[in-house]
């Protein structure tokens, strides 16, 4: 677990729009492009309309990369699921704020056992509130700006006004704890991400259909700096 934020903007990459025919070299293509992380979308056709991979991918994956590995869990039952991710080698694991709430806290509790960094996400239209119980077991709360399930979908600019500078002030502005925003980031939306304090942008479609993915990962990365810097401690 970090002891503490990011210095600057950190820029994820989703493989969830890449060429999953080759994902070994997806992943190292946004490796060799400079991308902090790999941000890994797991999703089980029930808790969104989508079907993606488990952890044996992960498993594999995890062969290729040094790069940290954020597990974004998009499933019903995370309680069931999380060890076997923890296992695979990720180095976060984030799951979503609307499940069971009786899950919640021992998959966060899991997590953190395993001494790896915990998340909750929480989609566009669950208020921050949701996660007010879990606070003491968080170190990352990820803001959906699209609705779960798929890559390549319109950025929802209000949810990020609304809801990233106030995540950045309830969560240990001073502290360890990351923002990280999933869903449109581009370089066309790295400035409102930025300004909002964010910590980790995930980045999909932009990377991967992007004509120069390095070209890309740098300006979302310069852009949101940028306007990051003024929310940093000591910096304002
Ligand atoms: C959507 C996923 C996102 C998505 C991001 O449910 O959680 O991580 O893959 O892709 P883009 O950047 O294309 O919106
Ligand atoms: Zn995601």
């Amino acid at each position: 677990m970090n002891d503490r934020r990011p210095s600057r903007t950190l820029v994820a990459a989703s493989v969830l729009d890449s060429d999953l025919g080759a994902l070994g070299d997806e992943v190292r293509r946004a490796e060799a492009a400079g991308v902090d992380r790999i941000h890994l979308d797991v999703m089980d056709g029930h808790f969104v309309p989508n079907i993606t991979f488990g952890w044996k991918t992960v498993e594999a994956l995890r062969r290729v990369t040094a790069l940290p590995f954020d597990a974004h869990l998009m499933i019903a039952q995370p309680g069931r699921w999380v060890n076997r991710f923890l296992d695979a080698g990720c180095d976060s694991v984030t799951l979503h704020v609307e499940v069971d709430a009786d899950q919640v806290r021992p998959a966060l509790g899991q997590i953190r056992a395993a001494g790896r960094s915990a998340g909750l996400s929480v989609k566009p239209g669950t208020p921050l509130a949701a996660l007010d119980p879990y606070r003491d077991l968080l170190d990352i709360v990820m803001v959906m700006t699209v609705e779960p399930g798929f890559g390549g979908q319109a950025f929802l600019a209000d949810v990020a006004a609304a809801k990233l500078a106030p995540a950045r002030a309830w969560l240990d502005p001073g502290g360890a704890s990351e923002v990280h925003v999933d869903g449109g980031g581009r370089g066309e939306t790295a400035e409102a991400i930025g300004r909002g304090g964010t910590d980790v942008i995930v980045a999909g479609s932009a990377l991967y259909r992007a004509q120069d993915m390095a070209a890309e990962v740098a300006r979302i990365r310069s852009i949101a700096d940028a306007a990051r810097t003024s929310t940093l401690p000591g910096q304002g």
